[in-house]
């Protein structure tokens, strides 16, 4: 199976090839079904095939997803999912985690709170506050609830009982809303953000899927935490993005080991 490659197709397809248990965890954040028919909906720009679903077949889609990404994450693996609502439907992000829980094998460990530096102002709104945080659920098989792998560093260790204890890691991160790449795609990553979470959860030379590449920010955080990935990317021209600012990421890092990996560019 190769590493460190990104395909332009839907992760439906890709997760066909990918093993069972083949890989660390899933970083990634996927359509969030804004309606593709307003003026103002800036997320997707007009694909309008990938979001504007009825609410009972979103939610069947992503939890067809979810099936499968636990059938080829390992048994220890964690799944990062960042997901925020359109105004017109706040409640299914929580439907959609209740539904994974329900028929999957999956549950959630915690939820991080992630606070970005601003955020559009609902200034049209009576009742609506503005959303400057965004919710990140961590997934992971039920059955390892209280055992899947993080980088908790231990920071002592009581001698009679040999209780460990850790660091303090707390679920609230503050991290850029983007890389400020300037694109269509508005609704994209900030490395800051994934740094921060494969930093709890993923160690050196971990293999994470990003079914929903964007524009890329998922990998390059993998190039400089030294992990490597495998993505999905539907749009081509997001595709496109994503290998060119991957390919500028491995060459800035990789000129002391000169060493080119999969399909970057
Ligand atoms: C919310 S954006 C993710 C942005 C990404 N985290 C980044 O930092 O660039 C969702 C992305 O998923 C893509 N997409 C939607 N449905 C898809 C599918 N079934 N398979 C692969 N990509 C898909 C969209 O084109 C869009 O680029």
């Amino acid at each position: 199976m190769e590493r460190n490659i990104i395909y332009n197709e839907d992760c439906k397809i890709t997760l066909k090839i990918l093993q069972d248990k083949s890989i660390d965890g899933i970083i990634t954040s996927p359509p969030y079904n804004i309606n593709t028919e307003r003026s103002d909906c800036y997320y997707n720009n007009g694909y309008s095939e990938l979001d504007g679903l009825s609410e009972n077949d979103y939610l069947e889609v992503r939890t067809n997803e979810f099936k499968e990404f636990s059938r080829v994450i390992n048994d220890t693996g964690v799944i990062c999912y960042n997901i925020s609502y359109a105004k017109e439907n706040p409640i299914l992000p929580t439907l959609l985690v209740a539904k994974i829980h329900n028929e999957t094998d999956l549950t959630i460990a915690d939820i991080i709170c992630w606070k970005k530096p601003n955020a559009i102002p609902f200034q049209t709104s009576p009742t609506k506050l503005s959303r400057i945080t965004e919710l990140i659920y961590v997934f992971v098989k039920k059955e390892k609830l209280h055992t899947f792998k993080t980088n908790k560093e231990v920071s002592k260790v009581n001698e009679k009982t040999g209780q460990k204890f850790y660091k303090n890691y707390v679920n609230y991160i503050e991290a850029r809303n983007n890389d400020g790449y300037q694109c269509q795609l508005k609704a994209s990553f900030s490395q800051d953000l994934v740094n921060q979470l494969i930093n709890i959860y993923f160690p050196k030379g971990s293999l994470i899927y990003e079914p929903f590449t964007g524009i890329g920010t998922t990998q390059l955080s993998c190039i400089e935490n030294d992990c490597y990935y495998i993505g999905s990317e539907l749009v081509k021209d997001h595709y496109e993005i994503s290998l060119k600012r991957v390919g500028e990421k491995r060459k800035e890092k990789d000129l002391q080991a000169g060493t080119l990996f999969g399909n970057e560019m």
